[in-house]
């Protein structure tokens, strides 16, 4: 099963790539594939364009900032109907401290609305790069938003092939907004409260 990592030469992006890289085909797609080529090496992958690395996927990781998500319009007819998974969060910095940067919605749902061909889900949006770059990541809950039970069971798949991770269903994609923002909470916890950084897990009762 093939995945494109859109935006896998960034922090996040590599992150869940070299995760992924254990049980997936991953192809690391960048503006420019010399660099996505780079970044694939020694991580069990393969670069290419952002184009080509969609064309020819099964599914899709988008990991690219939410600034420059309009890219992803470009890649409807190469990402439709697949399973594209948005990690994308609109956070701003005021005061020292991030906020989410929209009157309403979600980056999850302008993105659904720009692939209309594809199943668009959320899943690590709360989840920090650093702790993506080990060999093995902490345990951690993974948030997943998804508008049919069909579509969350295909990205908990994704979530559940990296030891540690267990998706949870939070609702239809109208809940991602929640989700986004629950980024910016964790972030400003973990700088508040003096530590590199928080992960979201959540005791069962
Ligand atoms: N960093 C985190 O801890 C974290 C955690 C959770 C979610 N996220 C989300 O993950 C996304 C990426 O964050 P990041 O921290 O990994 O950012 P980053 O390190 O800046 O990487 C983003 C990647 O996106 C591509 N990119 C940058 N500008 C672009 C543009 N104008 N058009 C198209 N592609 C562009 C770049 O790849 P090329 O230059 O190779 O094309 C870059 O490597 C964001 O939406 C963020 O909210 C980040």
């Amino acid at each position: 099963m093939k995945v494109a990592v859109i935006g896998g030469t960034g922090k996040m992006g590599a992150g869940i790539a070299r995760q992924l890289a254990n049980g997936y085909d991953v192809i690391i797609g960048s503006r420019d594939p010399a660099r996505a080529a780079q970044v694939a090496r020694g991580m069990g992958a393969r670069g290419a364009g952002y184009e080509d690395a969609a064309r020819e996927s099964d599914l899709a990781v988008l990991a690219i900032p939410y600034s420059s998500m309009g890219t992803a319009a470009s890649l409807a007819k190469e990402l439709a109907g697949k399973l594209v998974i948005s990690v994308v969060n609109p956070l701003t910095l005021r005061g020292g401290l991030l906020h989410f940067a929209l009157e309403g919605g979600s980056a999850a749902q302008q993105l659904a609305a720009m692939l209309p061909g594809s199943r668009v889900a959320t899943a690590f949006n709360n989840v920090p790069a650093r702790l993506l770059a080990g060999k093995v990541v902490p345990p951690m809950d993974i948030l997943v938003a998804a508008d049919t039970r069909e579509t969350f069971e295909e990205a908990a798949k994704v979530v559940s092939s990296i030891p540690n991770l267990r998706p949870l269903h939070v609702g239809p994609l109208s809940e991602a907004e929640a989700v986004e923002r629950i980024t910016a909470v964790l972030a400003n916890l973990a700088k508040l409260n003096g530590t590199k950084s928080l992960a979201a897990r959540f005791v069962d009762g």
